[in-house]
């Protein structure tokens, strides 16, 4: 018999589908990962609901989509390799994180692109949900694929070939001095990361910005942080977001490529949160990315 299809719902206008007919505690067969796959390039974010997962099942998957990308927080603070990493207030023994922790975790709050502090910015994230808050807590999500389309073309030609200056310690440092560690200071540099980015299957383009911008090269403040802040607001328009409430059992990934998210925030001391993320690596560096020279008719 064959492998029955996974359907899909768009959970949103501008992009975002709801998955449904997949197991994900199981290994799914090929054609079924190869429509979620495709889907992915086409609709940024995926929902499946239900799931039963586990860490063994939640590796399994992120790994049929690339190279898993170590945790960054574990990686940088105390040169551990782990590729589970936790978001929300839960430690690997079941107990509170520490209000440093929780302080830092609330740097997630920006709008960002998760790892675009790196130099091969992360591709996907698929983030698993085991304890939810009764209230808050909730993930928003915008397209800047969408953002991208409404830009006029004197403001896509300024952007074409500029470079942002992404810089974790830049962002962190906004929720308090002490959000980062002397290690992560250390050893956490600026990178390079283009302002614009094209699909490498379906070539539609898009605005890669976020919390982690600091600057864009050759460009004064005066000019550069405006233009960084009204890309972040064309990208989070209140009707381009998609806010999601978590249920237990919820999987999200994302396309860290074209999309911007965060968490809304929730009372730590109140409620548990705790949420399971693998990621996988990106591709290559943004910079080495081909972008078409032109600026395509759907675009225009
Ligand atoms: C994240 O930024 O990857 C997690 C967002 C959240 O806590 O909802």
């Amino acid at each position: 018999m064959p492998d029955q299809a996974p359907g899909f719902t768009p959970i949103h206008a501008e992009f975002g589908a709801r998955v449904s007919g997949v197991d994900l505690s199981q290994l799914v067969p090929d054609s079924v990962f190869e429509a979620i796959d495709a889907a992915i390039n086409q609709y940024s974010i995926l929902l499946f609901e239900n799931q039963n997962m586990n860490d063994a099942a939640h590796l399994d998957f992120t790994q049929r989509f690339g190279q898993l990308e170590e945790e960054h927080v574990t990686y940088y603070s105390k040169g551990e390799v782990t590729y589970i990493g936790r978001v929300g207030n839960i430690d690997n023994d079941g107990n509170r994180v520490s209000v440093r922790q929780i302080k830092s975790s609330t740097g997630n709050e920006m709008w960002h692109s998760d790892s675009s502090f790196r130099e091969i910015p992360a591709m996907y994230s698929i983030l698993s949900a085991y304890e939810v808050p009764d209230e808050a807590g909730e993930t928003e999500f915008a397209s800047a694929r969408s953002a991208y389309q409404r830009l006029d073309t004197p403001t896509r030609e300024r952007i074409e070939s500029k470079i942002g200056i992404h810089d974790y310690i830049f962002s962190r440092t906004k929720v308090g001095e002490d959000a980062v560690c002397e290690s992560q200071r250390t050893y956490m540099h600026p990178v390079r990361q283009r302002l614009v980015r094209q699909n490498p299957v379906t070539g539609e383009r898009n605005l890669f910005v976020g919390s982690h911008v600091k600057e864009i090269e050759g460009m004064l403040d005066t000019e550069a942080k405006p233009l960084i802040a009204g890309l972040i607001a064309e990208v989070t328009r209140p009707e381009s977001v998609y806010r999601h409430r978590w249920q237990r059992g919820d999987l999200m990934i994302w396309d860290n490529r074209c999309v911007l998210h965060r968490g809304c925030g929730y009372d730590a001391d109140k409620y548990r949160r705790r949420m399971h993320q693998t990621r996988v690596r990106g591709l290559g560096p943004s910079i080495a990315e081909v972008v078409d020279v032109k600026i395509p008719a759907h675009c225009t």
